[in-house]
């Protein structure tokens, strides 16, 4: 099956499809994207990560290319011409093409809009959940603006390669006071001894996972403690149970943290029973 990218008002062959030169994403990285869950042709929480993207949009003065609405059409006539039944949907704004100039362009420029769709193996999603993943740990070297979703990730790319290269599948970003702050394409979390989950506040230092905030509901309703806090490296190796979430793993166990156990060293409860429950508290449209 051919797979199809739009681009700036056109559907078009994945393969071909292509951006100016003088993309200000592809110059700057000066520009914002999202990633949705789409399951069963459906999207999941789209009304948050266009809410998110509204928010990164304004923290960078942008512009949104079109309605929420008309993004919405977009969104899922792109998963539509993939055939996409599971998988993730990508959206990606950037400030438009001028010539390169590192100050704002001219105000009429027209941001620039890209989204693509493509299948997930949930199969081999589930045989890791069941598996758990090893993460490794990494100062935390990006700016502070980490609660907008820009492209600019170079630090989350080379944390996560680093991670590879160590046989790990993510790496947590670790601050000067040697606490988590987050994952490098994900939000961290623990269960304490005691049950408590535990994750850093969302008001600096990470990007407010969408997930994170739908897994907040599901948490309360399953009547379990939570505690909003930052935790370091030592207690995260002390924990019951570690965890990740974003949109494409949703709940995801860790069992091994720089290469030392969690708890038992298997996917514990919690982050089992919480990956179970999720879809059930998520905005399906
Ligand atoms: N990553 N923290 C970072 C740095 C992220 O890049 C992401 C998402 C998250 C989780 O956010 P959400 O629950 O809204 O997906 C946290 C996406 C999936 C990515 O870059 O592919």
């Amino acid at each position: 099956m051919s797979r199809i990218a739009y681009v700036n008002g056109r559907y078009l062959p994945h393969a071909g499809a292509s951006v100016h030169v003088e993309d200000r994403g592809y110059q700057f990285a000066d520009g914002v994207y999202e990633v949705c869950e789409v399951k069963r042709g459906a999207l999941v929480d789209e009304r948050l990560h266009v809410e998110r993207l509204q928010r990164s949009l304004h923290e960078l003065r942008m512009r949104m290319p079109m309605s929420p609405a008309a993004l919405g059409v977009v969104l899922r006539e792109t998963v539509r011409r993939n055939r996409v039944r599971d998988g993730i949907v990508y959206l990606q704004v950037t400030r438009g093409v001028a010539r390169r100039d590192h100050a704002f362009p001219a105000a009429e420029t027209l941001p620039g809009l890209v989204v693509t769709a493509r299948g997930l193996d949930v199969a081999r999603n589930e045989r890791q959940a069941a598996e758990g993943i090893a993460v490794i740990t990494v100062p935390d070297n990006r700016w502070d603006r980490v609660d907008i979703k820009t492209i600019a990730l170079l630090p989350n790319v080379l944390a996560k390669q680093a991670a590879r290269e160590q046989g790990a599948k993510e790496a947590w970003f670790v601050d000067a006071a040697g606490l988590v702050t987050e994952g490098s394409s994900t939000n961290a979390w623990i269960v304490t001894m005691d049950g408590t989950v535990v994750t850093r506040p969302a008001e600096r230092g990470i990007l407010r996972g969408i997930t994170r905030t739908v897994l907040l509901d599901v948490i309360a309703a399953q009547g379990l403690l939570l505690d909003e806090r930052p935790f370091s490296v030592e207690e995260a190796h002390r924990a019951r149970e570690a965890f990740v979430t974003s949109a494409s793993q949703i709940v995801m166990p860790v069992v091994r943290i720089d290469g030392q156990p969690i708890g038992n060293g298997h996917p514990g409860t919690v982050a089992t029973s919480l990956r179970q429950a999720f879809h059930g508290h998520a905005e399906i449209s």
